[in-house]
């Protein structure tokens, strides 16, 4: 029989709660007696908060009970992670992912028993083929050099802090990232807030530019030069950075709410304290490819020499063949291009453009190569990729596949302690990573943290080189996509079987390639804009 109590079945708890205070009354003044009068005081009163307010229908239907409902929606991630995921469950890194990386950065056992977990008859399962003749003298500090014709080339370690703005990170946070950058020789990118008094704790800095040119802009949002070279000058700024666009949110800006422009991060990105900080979601120092190589260009000589390059998620693809066509055209060659995927993190983002805007790291890494293979430059353009790239494995199929080195924002985070409870937009991070709460930031030790910084990267290195050595190389960037197979449902390939690899100066010859051919005769490199 089913009850038909709409009205009634509303006011159940708040009935409860007014007979519970009444019948404590004939009790009083006895202490437990007055105790449950007052809870069932509050829980009267906010029954009728429940009743009277107009924003949540649930409470209205199911005052006092429903805000149960509240509550198990927002510990619904710790109870999934505590309680029901397995190791190889858990978004977007599972947990498997999660404690090797606490595991390198607490420098506690790494190892495991028993077995793959995996499911290698999958399909798409994939694994990098190893040689009966193992290196037995691998590099064990594999470095690459950047912008090796610059006045000052950058000697960078092949795997690097990603781009993380003070302001999405807290003080302490990023402090422990520079310092573990300095202790382990590696590199520390500012993100685009600019280059703060918290990054200087000796790492080595690649200051990137966003469109709001924090640290380098004039009152009205503009790039000063002026500004910029001051900064740009120390001796801790390694590399320059623009930034076009981040894979987690390309193609949108953003706004720091006024009320978390602190003095001290107003400080920071040469903005007013308490006013909304906006990054507008395009330039206003460039607007075609040759404006954007002209602006790089006019970066590298104003730091004095320094490494100048680009960071994007690859989008519409002519607009990079116009950049190419531009380098042509120009002379003007960039240092370095980071691609990003768009299964990249952010602090905050929309979910369209977290979910499905951008192209994943693979193919836009594979086609930036593939662009600077084909116009015959890419010895001159070293490349960085950023995107859930968190073993030694992760970077070694990176590698073969195009990259240069590779860059990690959240597997940083998960040695900074990062519990992965996705509150990074709420300012209420459980583990003082990314909040700027005083007092939650407060719990991450600089100190301690930093050398687990420190130690992730080493391990992952370490281990990178027992990976690259159990494939006969000595040094990562001798990896090529032969290395590496997938299965595809009953068949098995090897990757240059899979993926189309363009040829040396393939594009200027006229490939055979549909694809590059008809891109390539819409890029222009006068306007971002298609040809015809
Ligand atoms: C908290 C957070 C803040 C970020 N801030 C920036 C930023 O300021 N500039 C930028 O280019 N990318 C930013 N990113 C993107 C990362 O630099 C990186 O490209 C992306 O997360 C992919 O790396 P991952 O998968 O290792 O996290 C941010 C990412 C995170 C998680």
């Amino acid at each position: 029989m089913q009850l038909h109590l709409p009205f009634t079945r509303r006011y159940i708890s708040l009935t409860i709660a007014v007979v519970l205070a009444a019948a404590s009354l004939p009790f009083l003044p006895a202490q437990p007696a007055l105790a449950l009068f007052a809870v069932a005081a509050l829980l009267t009163a906010l029954g009728l908060h429940d009743l009277l307010q107009r924003r949540h229908s649930l409470l209205r239907n199911y005052p006092i009970a429903g805000h149960l409902r509240f509550l198990l929606e927002e510990v619904r991630p710790e109870i999934r992670q505590y309680f029901l995921e397995s190791d190889t469950d858990g978004t977007p890194f599972n947990r498997s992912n999660r404690s090797v990386i606490y595991a390198r950065a607490k420098g506690q056992l790494d190892k495991r028993p028993f077995g793959t977990q995996l499911d290698v008859n999958a399909s798409d399962f994939e694994w990098l083929n190893h040689s009966i003749a193992p290196c037995t003298q691998v590099e064990t500090d594999p470095r690459i050099v950047i912008g090796p014709d610059c006045a000052q080339p950058y000697s960078a370690s092949i795997y690097n802090i990603s781009a993380m703005s003070f302001g999405a990170l807290s003080a302490n946070a990023i402090r422990a990232l520079n310092r573990g950058a300095a202790l382990g020789r590696f590199a520390h990118d500012t993100g685009e807030g600019g280059f703060s008094v918290h990054h200087r704790q000796g790492g080595d800095i690649i200051w990137e530019i966003g469109s709001g040119y924090f640290g380098c802009r004039n009152p009205d949002g503009t790039f000063s030069p002026e500004r910029f070279a001051e900064q740009a000058r120390e001796d801790q700024v390694k590399l320059v950075e623009v930034k076009l666009s981040q894979g987690a949110k390309p193609g949108h800006g953003g706004v720091l709410p006024a009320a978390k422009v602190s003095a001290e991060i107003a400080q920071a990105r040469g903005v007013p304290i308490g006013v909304d900080c906006i990054s507008p979601a395009r330039h206003s120092a460039f607007a075609t490819p040759i404006e954007l190589l002209e602006f790089v260009a006019q970066l590298r000589e104003r730091s004095g020499g320094k490494p100048a390059g680009f960071k994007l998620c690859i989008g519409l693809p002519w607009e990079f063949l116009g950049i190419c066509k531009a380098m042509l055209q120009t002379g003007i060659v960039p240092d370095f291009i980071v691609i990003d995927g768009t299964e990249g993190g952010t602090g905050a983002a929309p979910l369209e453009f977290t979910d499905h805007i951008g192209v994943p790291l693979r193919d836009g890494l594979m086609f930036a190569h593939n662009a600077l293979v084909g116009i015959g430059l890419r010895d001159r353009v070293r490349i960085g990729a950023a995107g859930k790239i968190v073993s030694a494995f992760d970077i070694a199929r990176t590698m073969a596949l195009g990259a240069d080195w590779c860059n990690a924002a959240r597997g940083f985070m998960f040695a900074l302690g990062c519990i992965q409870s996705q509150h990074c937009h709420t300012d209420r991070c459980p583990t003082g990573v990314a909040t700027q709460d005083p007092a939650r930031q407060r719990a991450l030790d600089v100190g301690d943290k930093s050398e687990r910084v420190a130690r992730f990267h080493a391990t992952t290195v370490e281990a990178l080189g027992e990976v690259v050595a159990a494939a006969g190389l000595a040094h990562p960037q001798e990896l090529r996509p032969r290395h590496f197979s997938r299965r595809l449902d009953l068949t098995v390939a090897q990757f240059d079987q899979i993926y189309r690899f363009l040829g040396p100066g393939e594009l200027l010859a006229g490939t055979d390639d549909p694809r590059y051919r008809s891109t390539w005769a819409l890029a222009r490199a006068d306007s971002f804009s298609p040809a015809g």
